[in-house]
């Protein structure tokens, strides 16, 4: 596929002999580690890439109109599932000084949707591939981002930027107020996720705890502000691996994201059962009021007991990150 993964560098335009009989696109899923909710106040988080975990696309000419389909029930089971992927094709098309039809679209998906892995993203990301890949286009990773957050702003209504970031980097970011610094994210251990097999709606979750800064301004914005606090401090802990400071971080922001009312039972019972079984830490991930948590073990430490705990406790699905620079996942 034809990219350049330089940040700012400039998009080329379409070139008629490089465009391809089909194109194909690849995006990855993302873990949000610190600092969801206080994001959208402006405050800092980090995501990382899970490279493993990712949807694919292919482009290929037609002669009807543009048109996105998917064989997959995960995708197309979702109310106005068609929306992001269209406008991702799109957005796409028109960047490229093309018109929005004569192209079809099919894509597929490991990344669960609405469990905080950013599922929306890395459908559109593979989409803005492959519809750029057809042409023989080359879009750098701002014009990729771009693309993304357009489609999202669809499924999202007005989403930070932190899905569409991560779902393009190779590497962890550190996100604030729309600007990005990639760095290598040094766990000092593995990352388990653990579906609580409830579907969060970020939407809402977004506008809950909005709703609560707006009746309780001085409690709930000390709360975000402490959660942006303690995103700065696990950067500094995720350069260097310090995985106790890190899980201690992961606990306190669990504490936090309770507060503002995000958690749900399912959510403690997995966090609950990853620290009774050694993890370092634990933590909802993403919009919250179901999805996924995520918990932290220490290298050395029994990932295995983690992982029977949490299947004990009802996780519907577990994942493990394992650790390294450059983030991949592997499902179990
Ligand atoms: O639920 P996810 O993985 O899309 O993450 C949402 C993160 C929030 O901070 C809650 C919202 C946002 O736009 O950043």
């Amino acid at each position: 596929m034809a990219t350049v993964s330089e940040l700012n560098a400039h998009s080329l335009p379409p070139s008629p002999e490089a465009s391809a009989a089909s194109g194909h696109g690849r995006s990855h899923a993302k873990l949000i580690l610190f600092g969801e909710h206080s994001v959208v106040h402006g405050h800092p988080a980090i995501a990382v890439p899970v490279r493993s975990i990712a949807a694919e696309a292919d482009a290929v000419r037609s002669d009807g109109p543009l048109d996105v389909a998917s064989d997959d029930p995960q995708i197309t089971a979702r109310d106005g599932w068609q929306d992001v992927p269209l406008m991702a094709a799109e957005a796409t098309l028109r960047r490229l000084g093309l018109p929005a039809s004569g192209v079809h679209v099919s894509v597929r998906s490991r990344v669960p949707a609405g469990r905080g892995f950013g599922s929306s993203a890395a459908v559109a990301g593979a989409i803005v591939n492959a519809v750029a890949d057809l042409h023989g286009a080359e879009l750098d990773r701002q014009a990729r981002f771009e693309l993304v957050q357009e489609a999202e702003r669809v499924a999202h209504g007005n989403p930070s930027g932190l899905d569409a970031r991560t779902t393009v980097a190779e590497r962890g970011i550190a996100f604030q107020g729309g600007v990005v610094r990639e760095f290598d994210v040094v766990l000092g251990g593995t990352l388990v996720v653990a579906d609580t097999g409830v579907h969060g709606s970020t939407r809402r979750a977004v506008a809950d705890v909005r709703a609560l800064l707006e009746r309780e301004p001085e409690r709930t914005g000390a709360l975000l502000d402490r959660l942006g606090a303690i995103a700065r401090d696990a950067e500094r802990a995720l350069r260097v691996g310090d995985a106790r400071a890190t899980g201690g971080m992961m606990d306190e922001s669990q504490r936090i994201l309770r507060e503002l009312g995000v958690s749900s039972t399912e959510i403690e019972t997995l966090v609950t059962a990853a620290k009774g079984a050694g993890a370092l830490g634990a933590k909802l991930s993403g919009g919250g009021q179901g999805g996924c948590i995520v918990a932290l073990i220490g290298d050395g430490d029994d990932a295995t007991a983690v992982t029977e705990a949490l299947r004990a406790a009802g996780a519907t699905g577990i994942w493990s990150v394992p650790p390294a620079p450059h983030p991949s996942g592997t499902t179990r």
